[in-house]
């Protein structure tokens, strides 16, 4: 195929393929389904690099559900994490007494995820639950696990699937390794 797909000659190998993201989505919605209390659901999407998994997985969840995006940053445009989390929005989600489905894209130093749950505490929720695509096999900087996961990875940079690299390549439809 064309670099249609975005770019797909930069990719070295595709490490999980669209077919297996879905099946493996069908999984984690029945999962949180039947897991998550009784009552409307309130997932949180961390912007942007979840925004494809959440729309997939959040499409096969049968309840009442409420969507909200957060704007955070934690890379800055490389292949290292910086270790410091930014809030960009101005207004954060009224959470108060709410069970939240935090959704991220993937799991690597941890720092995101714990930076965000902490704070959704703080602003009074009644539960943070996590669910991520990816969670690489590594030691985290921030003791943290994700209680949904869709696939373990290796300690490697992958793109695809609302994943990038310099802002590129979130379009891919599958989970790759981009040539050296
Ligand atoms: P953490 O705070 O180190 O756990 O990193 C989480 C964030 O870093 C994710 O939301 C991604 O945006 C980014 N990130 C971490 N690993 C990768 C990767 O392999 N590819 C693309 N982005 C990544
Ligand atoms: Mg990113």
């Amino acid at each position: 195929m064309s670099d249609m797909l975005g770019h797909r000659e930069d990719v070295d190998r595709v490490l999980i393929d669209e077919k297996v993201i879905e099946k493996r989505l069908d999984t984690m919605a029945e999962e949180i389904d039947r897991e998550f209390p009784a009552g409307p659901i309130l997932a949180i999407v961390l912007l942007k690099g979840a925004f494809v998994f959440a729309a997939d997985l959040l499409r096969r969840i049968p309840r009442p559900l409420e969507i909200e995006c957060l704007n955070v940053a934690s890379y800055h445009g490389g292949t290292e994490s910086s270790g410091s989390v930014k809030f960009l929005d101005h207004v954060l989600p009224d959470v108060k007494g709410r069970h939240v489905l935090l959704l991220d894209d993937i799991l690597d130093t941890g720092r995101t995820l714990k930076a965000v749950a902490d704070r959704l505490m703080l602003d009074g929720c009644a539960a943070v639950h996590t669910g991520v695509l990816l969670a690489k096999d590594k030691v985290r900087a921030e003791d943290v696990q994700a209680d949904y996961v869709g696939f373990e990875i290796g300690d490697e940079f992958v793109v695809g699937y609302g994943l990038d690299y310099q802002g590129l390549y979130r379009n891919l439809p599958f989970v790759g390794v981009l040539k050296p």
